[in-house]
């Protein structure tokens, strides 16, 4: 027989769907007091959905409770709770309660009026725990809109020493900080790529949602590239260790080595990996043009937004195909040109006002961007959550090297280090609108024919292009 909590859940469901959120609301409100951790996803997906107009007081105390739920990224409600403070307090006040609490100590604000809102609170005598909980809020956001004058965190000042000591410790492939590539020179392109993660780890992730288990192996099993277990991954480019922790929670089983050029990054991940009790993932510190010094082949190699930051990407791509079991899977994510096309118009602003990518160069661009009126092209960046720190908006827009793609050209880089596609893994959007323009006959493996859909929904891949493929055995 269902339980109570999964016909809540349906009847929810079924009501949002509908457009019915009077009615799905206080069904998720009734399911929640009932199963927390259950509930709280689904009723999250929800609240990330909602254009708030005022601020019922039972959808607050919901919100705080998803806010903390271990199963929910308290990051995804960002906007939610930003909005229903600011509902709520339509004036600057200092007020204390649990949502502003929650707000300021589990998420990073990614919204502009409340940006506006915790610079003037910053600069008000507050209660200790407001102020306690503000200097939190301007830690996570790299102090990118001010707040400099409150106390680091005791434990962020204890997690900066200790990633001190773990970067300086970091197992190398190479005892030199970069090698060389094969005729002796020196790899400028990684020496200042690596330089920029040094000063700038990307992404400042905070506090993932638990995960529920999967089986790596048996996803592959069904992509139609079965794998021997126990199952071998490499995380190529894992920048702050989100990738490989969240792979290590959600299968046990893995085996996972995870390489970055950043040290500094690289310290960011072991250290969120201790104090979330993950051991199996070995961090270690190189160029991936080296990865063939790890002496290793690996089932599945993963590589999100990396390849594009190097000089050649196509010699990186080589590089992780001869680590790759014959038959094993490569996980690749790169940039769109037609996505990235405003980036560009970023570029020149940057160019033509001279800003570097110092933290007084990054604000000053961010200031400008922040007074820009809503329908200019660059205000778009405003809607990134990149854009709300200091690191996401280096990477954002300062990124001294980035390639851009179109689909038949990853393609052809994919077929020249002896790689099939398996899969494009496009979004549910993008799906519908493959399968309205090109029928169920459509073949999804034809680059040919998503290029000519990207062309004509230019964002369809704003997020990057991400594809599974296979090493030709
Ligand atoms: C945009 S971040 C992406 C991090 C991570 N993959 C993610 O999705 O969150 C790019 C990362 O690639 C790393 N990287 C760039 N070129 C590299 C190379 N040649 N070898 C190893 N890591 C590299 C950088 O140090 C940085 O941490």
């Amino acid at each position: 027989m269902r339980t109570e909590v999964a016909q809540l859940l349906d009847m929810a469901a079924e009501a949002a769907r509908q457009g019915r959120y009077g009615q799905a609301l206080p069904m998720l409100s009734r399911a929640l007091a009932l199963d927390v951790e259950g509930v709280a996803p689904a009723y999250a997906e929800l609240f990330a959905r909602l254009s708030l107009t005022g601020w019922p007081p039972q959808l607050e105390a919901d919100l705080v409770t998803c806010l903390h739920a271990a199963s929910v990224d308290p990051q995804a409600l960002a906007r939610t709770a930003a909005r229903m403070l600011l509902v709520k307090y339509p004036e600057p006040v200092v007020a204390e309660d649990s949502l502003w609490d929650a707000f300021l100590t589990r998420c990073i604000n990614v919204d502009p009026a409340m940006e506006a809102r915790l610079a003037w609170l910053a600069r008000r005598l507050l209660p200790d725990r407001l102020r306690d909980a503000l200097a939190v809020q301007a830690f996570a956001s790299e102090y990118v809109w001010g707040g400099e004058g409150l106390e680091v965190p005791a434990d962020a000042a204890a997690g900066i020493e200790a990633e001190r000591y773990l970067a300086a410790e970091m197992p190398r492939l190479f005892p030199r900080s970069s090698a060389r590539n094969e005729e002796g020179e020196a790899r400028h392109v990684s020496d200042a790529v690596r330089a920029q993660y040094e000063a700038n780890p990307y992404p400042r992730w905070r506090a993932p949602a638990a995960r529920q288990r999967v089986s790596v192996a048996a996803h592959l099993d069904a992509l139609g590239a079965p794998q021997a277990e126990p199952l071998a991954v490499l995380v190529a480019g894992c920048g702050t260790g989100f990738e490989p922790i969240d792979l290590a929670r959600t299968d046990p089983s893995l085996s996972i080595t995870a390489l970055d050029l950043s040290a500094a990054s690289l310290a960011y991940g072991q250290r969120m990996a201790s104090d979330l009790g993950v051991e199996k993932v070995r961090f270690v510190r190189g160029d991936i043009l080296d990865v063939g010094q790890l002496g290793q082949r690996f089932g599945m190699v993963s590589s999100t937004g990396v390849l594009h930051h190097m000089e050649h990407p196509e010699q990186g791509l080589a590089a992780l195909a001869g680590v790759l079991a014959p038959g094993g899977v490569l996980r690749i994510a790169l940039y769109s040109e037609r996505a990235r096309a405003w980036v560009a118009e970023a570029h020149r602003a940057i160019a033509g006002h001279g800003w570097d990518a110092s933290p007084a160069g990054i604000r000053a661009f961010r200031a400008h961007v922040l007074a820009l009126p809503p329908d200019q092209p660059l205000a778009r960046l405003r809607e990134s959550d990149d854009f709300y720190t200091l690191s996401g908006c280096r990477d954002l827009c300062f990124h001294i090297r980035e390639h851009w793609y179109r689909l038949p050209a990853i393609g052809e880089m994919l077929a020249g280090a002896g790689l099939e596609l398996l899969m494009l893994d496009a979004p549910p959007e993008a799906q519908d609108l493959f399968l309205r323009r090109f029928g169920a006959a459509g073949d999804r493996r034809d680059l040919a024919l998503w290029d000519r859909l990207e062309a004509d929904f230019p964002h369809l891949f704003a997020g990057m292009f991400h594809f599974w493929a296979r090493k030709v055995a």
